[in-house]
């Protein structure tokens, strides 16, 4: 059974957790429900979605969120498409803490009386039953121009299967595809799903739409970590690129930083090779390494230089290169560590060998030294603290980090380079 509320109607009696979102405009609070908080889409991941979708030509209908959660992606959509949004969540109180939120940001953007508001719907029910939905909203032949699928997942889940998304992805398409004559989809995807399960994710939706246009979109908020991946079909894909990778930056005032590529990914392999002082070392974003774009960022960042690779796994892909990367302000943000080997250092690093790398880093001039490799937990604070007091209060004017080398004890020490030449090349 459906039950369909308009948000001009809601009401947020016995709904009691209110929340700012962190990347929201401050006093935009959101109501959740059923625990729905850690599920919610972070509002500027879905408004940046939201204003991805702006760019596209879509047809008349409903932009519809079958699974919504909070309902967060689809105020955003609401909101800055202008269009009526049609939400259904399984959950009453989370679709109830939906149609709040969805007034909640009409209300800040004063759109309380604009038809897209007042046309919109949230219906509580099972998202994958099309006819039940559209049969909740009363008399009047409605269609669907957009369909966004953010399905609940076990939390903790070690393998991300997807037979365990709710609900599941074969009923949403096969539910919808007779209401979607020219397919426009959004999938938000596990952001741990491998290889093989998108290909799986891939044959779904063409038992439903064979052929049907398609980009992979991987998107990171930082700290190196894939934090959504989206599958693009139809309409909103980009015939151009089968891959996009999205770095949101930390404000929202900033542009997001998006490569795009149409090519199969190349295998990036480590290849050994001894620490040389003298050549460059960076330590690059293991997200972008995750989504295969990483070989087209480098045609930009280090063009002619082919580089080798020491570490390609892991949260720190680590590159030896022959001459200063050229970043401008976005792609800096891709990097992680960068500078020239000016020591290689064959000691272990611990409390009674720290004073020898202050030494040597005062040497040359270095007046921070961050340490930039895996170390114990209880030792990787005490060793850069050390370094920090110690460093700090002598001559050094320049800033450096110190790596470790895959193969073998070595650790090297590198130089970042000034901020006065980091404008376009370093
Ligand atoms: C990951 S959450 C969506 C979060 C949402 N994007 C937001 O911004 O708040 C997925 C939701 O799907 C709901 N769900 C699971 N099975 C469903 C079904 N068959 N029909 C409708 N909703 C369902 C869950 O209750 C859960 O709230």
């Amino acid at each position: 059974m459906h039950q369909a509320v308009r948000p001009v109607d809601a009401s947020a009696v016995g709904l009691v957790e209110q929340a700012q979102d962190a990347t929201a405009p401050p006093g935009l609070l959101f109501h959740h429900a059923n625990e729905g908080r850690p599920l919610a889409t972070p509002w500027q991941i879905a408004a940046l979605r939201a204003q991805a979708l702006r760019e596209h030509d879509l047809a008349n209908g409903f932009i519809l969120d079958c699974a919504c959660g909070s309902g967060i992606q689809l105020a955003a959509y609401a909101a800055t498409l202008q269009r009526p949004v049609l939400g259904v969540e399984l959950a009453p109180e989370r679709a109830q803490a939906s149609a709040v939120n969805v007034r909640s940001v009409a209300a800040h953007t004063r759109s309380m009386d604009e038809a897209w508001f007042l046309n919109s719907f949230v219906v509580c029910g099972d998202g994958t039953d099309a006819e039940g939905v559209l049969s909740s909203l009363g008399e009047g032949r409605f269609s669907v121009s957009f369909l966004h699928l953010d399905p609940a997942r076990p939390r903790n889940s070690r393998t991300h299967a997807l037979e365990e998304m709710q609900p599941p992805l074969h009923r949403v398409l096969e539910g919808w595809a007779p209401y979607l004559d020219d397919p426009a989809l959004l999938l938000d995807l596990s952001p741990r799903l491998t290889s093989d399960q998108r290909d799986e994710v891939e044959t779904i939706v063409d038992a439903v739409w064979p052929g049907v246009q398609r980009t992979w979109e991987w998107t990171s908020r930082g700290r190196g970590r894939v934090d959504r991946l989206a599958l693009w079909l139809g309409r909103v894909a980009d015939p151009s690129a089968a891959r996009r990778f999205v770095r949101v930056p930390s404000s929202l005032a900033d542009a997001p930083v998006v490569l795009t590529s149409a090519a199969t990914p190349e295998a990036i392999e480590a290849r050994h090779h001894p620490p040389q002082r003298g050549e460059h070392v960076s330590i690059l974003d293991a997200a972008l390494m995750e989504s295969g774009l990483m070989t087209e960022w480098l045609r930009i960042a280090a063009p002619d230089d082919v580089g080798r690779w020491a570490c390609v796994e892991g949260r720190r892909p680590q590159l030896h290169h022959d001459r200063p990367l050229r970043l401008d302000s976005g792609s800096r943000t891709l990097v992680q560590a960068t500078g020239k080997v000016v020591e290689l250092l064959k000691f272990p690093l611990d409390e009674s060998t720290v004073d020898r790398l202050v030494e040597t880093a005062l040497e040359h001039r270095l007046g921070s030294v961050k340490l930039r490799y895996d170390l114990a937990p209880n030792l990787q604070p005490k060793l850069q603290g050390s370094l920090d007091r110690q460093l700090r209060r002598r001559h050094g004017d320049r800033q450096g980090f110190v790596a470790q080398h895959p193969h073998g004890e070595v650790l090297m020490l590198c130089v970042c380079p000034s901020p006065a030449r980091e404008t376009d090349s370093i």
